[in-house]
């Protein structure tokens, strides 16, 4: 499958990557939040130290919720010494930190369009980049044993995937494994109020062209693909309210502030009041208890044809 990506990396030589160290002009600065600084892409999450505190809180979740964090059978390639893996947006790096200290023999490296990720006190075999996923990936075929992405949802738009899995496809060896975890955002059994605020999550996310059903389509875009074989899909729920305890508190605070942190962006998108929002956000806590709302969340890996 030819992308145009493959065709631009074809005639230029592969740019070298851009380690992760910061500049001024990563970042802008909207109502006292920071933000990556790449017009063309529409990420509507900020990346200061709350947003990461998140992202860690976020991987916790999920990590309980698969009780795992890979589901790929990898586990022989990544204790085999030099084995490369990529985390394309990466975030916070959570799931590279524990990778890492269970596979000390191989070598992690974290893409993301945002360089925060530490550059000094971090593992030895973990190495970050900066770089756009919607640019292509600064890599020549062939290099990674495994790769894994979690949660671009609301970073590639509805008609960009093909081409994002085509690109870490060609990056990785034949034999190796692709791995991708998706959510899809819109919380189902919502109450009245978080139904009211979610479609709001829901408009803002369609006006930047981001798909919302991906989780339902990565399978089959796996299998268009034609050169991925034993694909296997894994679905999931991330539930909230009492029933499940600690678990189930931990998803709302996650919920509370992924939708307090997209706030200038809901607003935009529903033309409330600040002060209305934030009674709704308070509702929505109550709310996502009571109507014991869920999220699905879907694994989709396969493997690269060809011999390892
Ligand atoms: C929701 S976070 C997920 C982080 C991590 N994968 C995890 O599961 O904890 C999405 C990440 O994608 C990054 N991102 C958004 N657009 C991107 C792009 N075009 N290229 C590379 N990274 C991007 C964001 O900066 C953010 O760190």
């Amino acid at each position: 499958m030819g992308n145009k990506f493959s065709k631009t990396l074809k005639k230029k030589s592969i740019p070298l990557p851009s380690i992760n160290m910061q500049e001024d002009s990563d970042f802008k600065y909207i109502h006292g939040r920071r933000y990556h600084n790449v017009e063309s892409v529409k990420y509507p999450l900020p990346n200061d130290e709350e947003e990461l505190d998140r992202l860690h809180l976020q991987h916790f979740l999920l990590r309980y919720v698969w009780q795992r964090n890979f589901a790929a059978p990898v586990k022989h390639i990544l204790n085999r010494n030099g084995t490369k893996v990529l985390d394309v947006g990466c975030g916070a790096g959570s799931w590279m930190f524990e990778m890492a200290s269970d596979y000390p023999n191989t070598q992690i490296t974290g893409l993301d369009i945002s360089p925060i990720q530490p550059s000094e006190i971090k593992p030895r075999n973990v190495n970050f980049i900066k770089a756009n996923v919607l640019n292509g990936l600064p890599f020549e075929n062939n290099t990674f044993d495994y790769i894994f992405q979690r949660f671009l949802v609301s970073a590639i738009p509805k008609d960009s995937w093909p081409d994002v899995i085509n690109e870490l496809t060609r990056v990785l060896k034949p034999g190796g494994y692709l791995e991708l975890v998706e959510i899809n955002p819109i919380p189902f059994q919502l109450g009245p109020v978080s139904s009211q605020l979610f479609t709001a999550v829901e408009k803002m996310l369609q006006l930047r062209d981001l798909d919302t059903q991906i989780p339902y389509k990565l399978r089959s875009y796996f299998e268009q693909h034609g050169n991925l074989e034993n694909i296997t899909e894994e679905k999931n729920r991330l539930p909230y309210g009492p029933e499940t305890g600690k678990l189930g508190q931990a998803a709302v605070e996650n919920a509370r502030l992924a939708v307090t942190h997209a706030k200038p962006f809901l607003l935009e998108a529903i033309k409330i009041s600040s002060e209305e929002f934030d009674n709704n956000l308070d509702v929505l806590v109550k709310e996502l208890n009571e109507f014991d709302s869920y999220n699905d969340t879907c694994c989709v890996y396969a493997r690269k044809k060809g011999n390892y």
